[in-house]
């Protein structure tokens, strides 16, 4: 990278740290990893470690046994993509199978660095399928379900991204990430919007329609049609319809949870898109009476 420190100040201290990630004592890796996660927290430094070349020394010891370490790096390596053009550099360094690996086998704070990571790669379009490619789905899905608060918010938002591709789709479900997501369609947990909206990505896929239905998915989705955000409300009246025009007894289950007065409410004072689908749905059910 051609960029000019700004703190020169700290090149040498920086340069040492860079020479202790080779070095064979852990300990020695353990504290030179540590110093720069802390360093990366300021812009200035940022740079300078990145032109020390500290990028591929810190990503190859994402593959350390030592979880201290692999934690540190994975850190380190968050806060430094914070600089779009250092964002670049590692991902022109093969960073993805290193982070599904930290995925899998880091702590809870090594995990939820990793996710964020690739949250932050995922916004790269042409990323998105080589992550999906490269494993990262399942230790995702794992988050999600079983991961901390902050785990599960930073898995939840690399899922939403992920979920944009259609390859992706099958694979977010077969994972189980649909029993997660309706678990997170409780208000108390603030990620009711974020989850519907995955919903709404794979529900244009088979496997997702019957997944929402079989694991409970619709009376949850009636209740955000009739309680939930603006945003969500939308959302989720598209996953209701895409569930109706696929099977009758979905259909049937959802007219018996109460849909019609909020569907009503929604397709009168909705967005644009809400009241669109909230119509086509009401619609859906007269046609469906009549035969
Ligand atoms: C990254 O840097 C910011 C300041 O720029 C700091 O507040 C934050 O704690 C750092 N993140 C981590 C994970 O160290
Ligand atoms: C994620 O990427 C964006 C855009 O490239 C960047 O502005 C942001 O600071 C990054 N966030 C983190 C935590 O790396
Ligand atoms: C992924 O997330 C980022 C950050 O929110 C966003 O800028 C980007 O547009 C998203 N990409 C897609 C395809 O949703
Ligand atoms: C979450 O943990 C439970 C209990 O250990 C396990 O059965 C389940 O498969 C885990 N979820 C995922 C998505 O791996």
């Amino acid at each position: 990278m051609d960029l000019k420190p700004e703190n020169s100040g700290s090149e040498t201290q920086v340069h040492k740290l860079i020479e202790d990630l080779k070095c064979e004592s852990v300990d020695v890796q353990r504290f030179a990893t540590s110093e720069l996660r802390m360093l990366t927290k300021h812009m200035e430094n940022r740079i300078v470690i990145a032109n020390c070349g500290a990028i591929s020394l810190l990503i190859s010891l994402l593959y350390s046994t030592d979880l201290g370490i692999q934690e540190n790096a994975v850190t380190a390596l968050l806060n430094l993509s914070i600089n779009d053009e250092i964002k670049a550099a590692i991902v022109d360094s093969n960073v993805i199978d290193p982070l599904v690996h930290v995925l899998e086998t880091g702590n809870a704070e090594a995990k939820e660095n990793s996710a964020a990571a690739i949250f932050n790669l995922s916004a790269l379009k042409e990323l998105m399928l080589r992550i999906g490619r490269a494993g990262a789905i399942k230790p995702l899905v794992e988050l999600l379900e079983n991961g901390s608060s902050q785990g599960k918010k930073d898995a939840i938002r690399a899922l939403f991204n992920l979920s944009v591709i259609t390859e992706n789709k099958p694979r977010i479900v077969e994972a189980g990430a649909i029993r997660p997501l309706i678990a997170l369609m409780d208000p108390a947990l603030g990620m009711v919007d974020k989850a519907v909206a995955i919903l709404a990505n794979l529900a244009t896929v088979s496997e997702a329609q019957i997944a929402i239905g079989r694991e409970g998915g619709i009376p949850v989705l009636v209740e955000v049609v009739e309680l939930g955000s603006a945003r969500g409300k939308e959302n989720a009246a598209a996953v209701l319809l895409r569930l109706c025009t696929s099977s009758k007894r979905f259909c049937r289950q959802v007219l018996k949870e109460g849909a019609v007065p909020p569907l009503a409410a929604l397709s009168q004072s909705g967005t644009p898109r809400a009241k669109e689908k909230a119509r086509s749905l009401l619609c859906f059910f007269r046609n469906a009476r009549r035969v």
